[in-house]
């Protein structure tokens, strides 16, 4: 079976990942291609693809933040000095799931993050993806407050040991 590869999320993926999450999410969380684009501005050491023979599988939109999560569908505000790596989005393709591109994706941010000596990473989990991130050992922060555009969604935090750092550069290994 051809491997997955995971690699850096660059500028010239952004419209197969737009047309990726619009068929991974309902309509009232698809964002502009200037939204998605801003993140990966701000997140350019945080964001990656998965993709298989050069077809894009899923990705990974994740930048260094402070404070509550911020809005959706709009540019992403700047930010003050970041205090954790906020996962903004994570998807696969449909037919690539439950084959560990997920959490493949995942372990990258969470290597990234590390490496960027930020030692704390939190999500909105929407939907039946908490399972996944309860796997991944994250924990509900129910009384957060979350922009109305997230909807029923709730957030989760994930506390990383900076000792990790094993300064892994192959993502592949
Ligand atoms: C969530 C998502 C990214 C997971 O991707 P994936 O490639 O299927 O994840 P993995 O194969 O690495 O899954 C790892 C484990 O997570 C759990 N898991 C993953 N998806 C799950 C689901 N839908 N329901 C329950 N458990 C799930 C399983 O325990 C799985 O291990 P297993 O297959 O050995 O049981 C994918 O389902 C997706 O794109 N969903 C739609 C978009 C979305 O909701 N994204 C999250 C935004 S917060």
């Amino acid at each position: 079976m051809p491997e997955l590869l995971i690699r850096a999320m660059r500028l010239a993926d952004l419209p197969g990942v737009f047309a990726l999450q619009c068929r991974a999410h309902p309509a009232d969380y698809h964002e502009p291609l200037e939204a998605l684009a801003s993140r990966l501005r701000a997140g350019h050491a945080h964001c990656f693809v998965a993709e298989c023979v050069g077809e894009l599988l899923g990705y990974v939109f994740a930048h260094p933040w402070s404070g509550e999560p911020p809005p959706l569908h709009v540019p992403l505000p700047p930010s003050r000095p970041p205090d954790h790596v906020f996962l903004h989005d994570l998807a696969v393709c449909q037919a690539s799931r439950r084959r560990a591109a997920g959490g493949r994706l995942h372990d990258a941010v969470l290597e990234s993050a590390v490496n960027a000596g930020l030692a704390d990473m939190q999500l909105v989990a929407v939907g039946a993806a908490r399972v996944f991130w309860l796997r991944k050992g994250f924990v509900e922060l129910p009384q957060a407050r979350l922009h109305p555009a997230y909807g029923d969604a709730v957030l989760m935090r994930r506390e990383l040991d900076l000792r990790d750092s094993a300064a892994r550069t192959d993502l592949n290994q």
